[in-house]
């Protein structure tokens, strides 16, 4: 089976707080979306990377992918939320896939992905029965509110992770799980609610995703320290 990324990269970047979506903003002299592709697109186990897009994107065209080369595929068909992206980006590439294809969704705004990443985790899960997905253990004490604002209680965060992306799913069952479930923010929480349970691949802080200025910062700290 081949190995294909998806990137939903159509979100406004609200919590940025920018007028430029975070995805395009300059991340060491070129576009933080150019970061994450290149690391997708330089890896010998994925044989193409599908970028959707929000429709009609004005930036996408003003620059040159082409170094990036001839396994990278731009989609206009960005939705309203993260999972209406993907879940368009899906529909979309339906004649490029087969149903047992790995489909690797990965967060456009984690520009950080390191190839021992995407190494870890297609290796773990090659051979599982449900797909998995990139996480790191929780790291701060977490509390439990009250309505009031007041600790209701700890939560043990023992076996509490964080998710990250790459999340790896096999092209049929991601597909039917998000058509069936919405409003869900990750695409391990749809294969969820059909029941299963998706393997928990550790991945570092590294991997962090763009959402606030100061994210911008560490990443950038983060690949000057990488790349020497
Ligand atoms: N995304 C997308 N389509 C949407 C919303 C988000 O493709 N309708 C993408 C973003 O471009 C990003 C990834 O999903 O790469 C993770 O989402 P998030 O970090 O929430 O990005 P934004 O939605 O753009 O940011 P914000 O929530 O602050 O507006
Ligand atoms: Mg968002």
């Amino acid at each position: 089976h081949r190995h294909f990324a998806l990137v939903p990269a159509a979100g406004s970047g609200s919590r940025m707080g920018r007028e430029t979506p975070k995805q395009y903003l300059p991340l060491l002299g070129e576009p933080l979306l150019r970061h994450t592709l290149r690391v997708l697109c330089q890896s010998p186990l994925i044989d193409r990377v599908f970028v959707v897009l929000s429709v009609g994107d004005p930036i996408w065209n003003t620059a040159d992918w082409s170094a990036l080369g001839d396994k990278l595929v731009p989609l206009y068909v960005g939705g309203a939320s993260r999972a209406d992206s993907v879940l368009n980006g899906l529909r979309a590439i339906r004649p490029q896939v087969a149903d047992g294809d790995w489909i690797l969704v990965h967060d456009a705004a984690r520009p950080c992905l390191a190839p021992w990443h995407i190494d870890t985790l297609i290796t773990t899960l090659d051979e599982d029965e449900v797909g998995g997905l990139l996480a790191v253990p929780v790291a701060d004490t977490l509390k439990r509110s009250t309505r009031h604002g007041r600790v209701e209680a700890t939560v043990a965060r023992d076996s509490l992770w964080q998710a990250q992306t790459p999340q790896m799913f096999r092209y049929v069952m991601l597909r039917r799980a998000l058509e069936s479930a919405r409003e869900v923010t990750d695409e391990a929480s749809a294969i969820e609610a059909a029941g299963l349970h998706p393997r928990l691949v550790q991945g570092d802080t590294t991997n962090l995703k763009v959402t606030y200025p100061l994210d911008l910062h560490l990443a950038e700290w983060i690949l000057s320290n990488r790349e020497g």
